[in-house]
Formats: structure tokens, C-alpha cells, sequence
């Protein structure tokens, strides 16, 4: 069992504008192929850090809630695949129907709601769950499901 210390780091921010700037820390560690998994209750933030991730990778265009297309696609550094499983009825079709598909590894993909994908999910990912809602501070946990993930912890300094 690998050192958790090496694999999970839990950061506080106080309010979305820190959470966006977290993320754009974050997107400097972003290669291709990368998968982040977005987790927490409606309005904890997931989309504001959606939102500062695509500042990270250089994306000028507004990133909003893709919760009616499933999936938005922006071009950066890297091109950015936004998803949000909400309103999926059966996630394990989202895999079946290609929503997440061999074209996004040529990008990163952020999932919000990925925990409805449950076992589907590959542990090649991070993992980031945000804790807090309201004009409460969030508690942000970075989880490197792999070593490989564990560069995100150190960019989040
Ligand atoms: N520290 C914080 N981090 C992120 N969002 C915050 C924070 N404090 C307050 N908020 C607010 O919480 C809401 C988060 O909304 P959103 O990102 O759409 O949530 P989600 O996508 O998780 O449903 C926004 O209205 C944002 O302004
Ligand atoms: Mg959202």
C-alpha cells in the first residue's frame, strides 16, 4: 500500500475565485489523456473549478455547466472535455455509447458527477472531492488514484 501522504493532499479554499485559481495551479500538470473526476454535492463547486482549470490550460472561452449537451470541448494547451453525468439516466451507457471514447486522449477530461460511472471508472484518475456548499469554505481533497496522478498534488502548491 503506497504512502497516502504521496497520493492525497486536502487544500481549503475560501471562495470560488481561490477554488478557480487552485485549478488553474492544477491544469499546468495536465498531459494528455488525463482524467479528472469532479465530486460533491450541487453547488460545491465543480464547475468553478471546471471554470479555472480552462483558465489554466489557456481556453478563452467561457466554460459553463454542460449539463444539458453531457459534454463540451474546448481547445487549449490541451483540448479540454468538460462532461456532467447529472442527468444520466444509466451511466454505465455513457461508456457503452462512447461518451468517453479513445478521441479524448488527446485531451483532459473533467467529469463532473463521475461517481456515477462507479466501477467503470479506471484508477488511472484523480480524484477531486469537494466538501462545502453555500458561502461556506470548501475542503478540496486531491486523490491520486496512481502514482502517475501524484504530479497534480505537487502543482497544487
Ligand atoms: N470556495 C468556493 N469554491 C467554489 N464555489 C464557491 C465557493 N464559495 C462559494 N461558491 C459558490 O458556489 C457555487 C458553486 O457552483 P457550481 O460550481 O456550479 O457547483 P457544482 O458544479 O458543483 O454544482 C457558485 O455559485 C460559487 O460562486
Ligand atoms: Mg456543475
Amino acid at each position: 500500500m503506497p504512502d497516502l501522504a504521496l497520493r492525497e493532499r486536502v487544500l481549503v479554499t475560501r471562495d470560488p475565485a481561490a477554488t478557480r485559481e487552485l485549478a488553474a495551479r492544477l491544469a499546468t500538470a495536465a498531459r494528455p489523456g488525463d482524467l479528472l473526476c469532479l465530486v460533491g454535492e450541487l453547488g460545491a463547486g465543480k464547475t468553478q473549478f471546471a471554470k479555472g482549470f480552462a483558465v489554466g490550460l489557456g481556453i478563452d472561452d467561457v466554460v459553463s455547466s454542460p449539463t444539458f449537451v453531457l459534454m463540451s470541448e474546448y481547445a487549449g494547451r490541451l483540448p479540454m472535455f468538460h462532461l456532467d453525468l447529472y442527468r444520466l439516466a444509466d451511466a454505465a451507457d455513457a461508456l457503452a455509447g462512447g461518451l468517453i471514447d479513445e478521441r479524448q486522449l488527446e485531451g483532459v477530461a473533467l467529469v463532473e458527477w463521475a461517481e456515477r460511472l462507479g466501477d467503470a471508472l479506471p484508477a488511472g484518475r484523480l480524484d477531486v472531492l469537494i466538501d462545502g456548499t453555500g458561502d461556506d469554505a470548501r475542503r478540496i481533497t486531491l486523490r491520486a488514484g496512481s502514482a502517475e496522478y501524484a504530479r497534480y498534488l505537487e502543482a497544487a502548491s
